[in-house]
């Protein structure tokens, strides 16, 4: 492992020694609200970052023994972070990064997404009284999120190709305009995002031998790894994870190991052809001794089932994929029937229903009677 190049998570600047190692710190966190509050200590803020908070992140692992069943291995949690407030892991680094460059004095966030990042910088531009941009990739983008972002005020763009020419734009933006970029190139994104695996650590007493997420832009992979090498360090694991990021067959530049031009899946959340962290992605799965694994959309579908059907844990289906990409890397022999693994399911399947009804039969439509309803349920 390379522990030469600079840490993803910078330090905090100033202010006291972090408190983690002290016992009563678990308790304390508890009772605290929020990734900053809660996290204070392993965040880049400063005395004078702002409290800001949706009461985000502390979200479900849930034991889900139907689901490793299915996967094949012995032992399997679901990190659920579809119940952060707008319903989606971004919200534990957008809280940081809004925090930080309303300290900077920012009137204007921007960023391009695929739906998530801008429902997320939405909530939290509008918490605290600033002003959201989000550039969308026209048409691809799933009408859920869409309306997540209006809802909270954000002015939305839509912009005439796929998220990679959108972020390609935010960034030149940013470049030459006031205004504060957060996608999840911006550290304090990735530093915040790295609070989920200080929670799967709490919550198992330690890392699990395997973490599977979806991988679109790389970030989220990027911040694990630095949360769990940083949750080492402090002395709160002594395992390390190995990192599985799953990515649709149609957009899996890590995968190919070069970019798509035209990338395509049902998975819009992850239909991304040039990630922005992507030394740092490849960096995870190598350092952690993980891989990267394309999964095609049919097998997206099918975990997306199972993981509804089987655990009652409803994501959408891009965070599915790494679900899917534990099935097969189980099933290629590279992740042991013994392992225990936690799947990081990143967004709620409310925000994207739109492959919903393939989850099972319609509804068909049955007189109000109890005649009726036997007959209809062959009772
Ligand atoms: N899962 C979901 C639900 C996402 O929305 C994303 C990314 C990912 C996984 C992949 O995470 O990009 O850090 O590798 N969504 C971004 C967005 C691109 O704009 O909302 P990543």
């Amino acid at each position: 492992m390379s522990e030469a190049r600079p840490a993803v998570v910078p330090e905090r600047p100033a202010g006291p020694a972090p408190t983690v190692g002290a016992a009563a710190d678990i308790a304390d966190r508890a009772e605290r609200r929020g990734v900053i509050a809660r996290y204070a200590a392993l965040l880049p803020i400063t005395p004078a970052t702002p409290a800001l908070t949706l009461d985000e992140g502390d979200t479900p692992l849930i034991h889900a023994p139907r689901l490793a069943d299915w996967v094949g291995v012995a032992e399997l949690w679901v990190k659920f972070e579809g119940t952060n407030p707008t319903g989606s892991f971004k919200d534990r680094g957008m809280v940081v990064a809004v925090a930080r460059a309303v300290e900077a004095g920012t009137r204007t966030l921007l960023c391009a997404s695929t739906g998530n990042t801008a429902a997320s910088a939405a909530a939290y531009a509008a918490r605290a009284g600033v002003q959201a941009v989000v550039l969308l990739p026209g048409g691809r983008v799933a009408g859920a999120k869409i309306a997540q972002a209006l809802a909270y005020g954000a002015r939305a763009i839509a912009v005439d190709g796929g998220f990679d020419a959108a972020l390609d734009a935010a960034r030149a933006l940013a470049a030459d305009y006031p205004v504060a970029l957060v996608n999840s190139v911006n550290p304090h994104r990735i530093a915040g995002q790295a609070t989920a695996a200080y929670e799967i650590c709490d919550a198992l007493g330690g890392a699990p031998d395997v973490l599977a997420l979806p991988v679109g832009n790389g970030g989220n992979i990027t911040a694990y790894w630095a949360g769990f090498r940083r949750y080492r360090a402090l002395g709160r694991t002594t395992a390390l994870p190995s990192i599985l990021g799953g990515q649709a067959a149609g957009a899996a530049p890590l995968v190919l190991g070069h970019p798509v031009a035209q990338p395509e899946t049902i998975a819009s959340a992850i239909r991304i052809g040039r990630p922005a962290s992507w030394d740092s992605a490849v960096e995870a799965a190598r350092e952690s001794g993980g891989e990267f694994r394309a999964v095609a959309d049919a097998a997206i579908l099918d975990a997306y089932r199972a993981i509804a059907t089987r655990e009652g844990i409803f994501c959408e289906p891009s965070s599915a994929a790494g679900v899917a990409a534990l099935r097969a890397s189980v099933a290629a022999g590279r992740v042991g029937r013994a392992s225990r693994a936690v799947c990081v399911c990143t967004g709620h399947g409310l925000k994207d229903p739109q492959f919903a009804p393939q989850l099972g039969a319609d509804a068909p439509l049955v007189a109000p009677s109890a005649q009726a309803l036997a007959a209809a349920l062959g009772l």
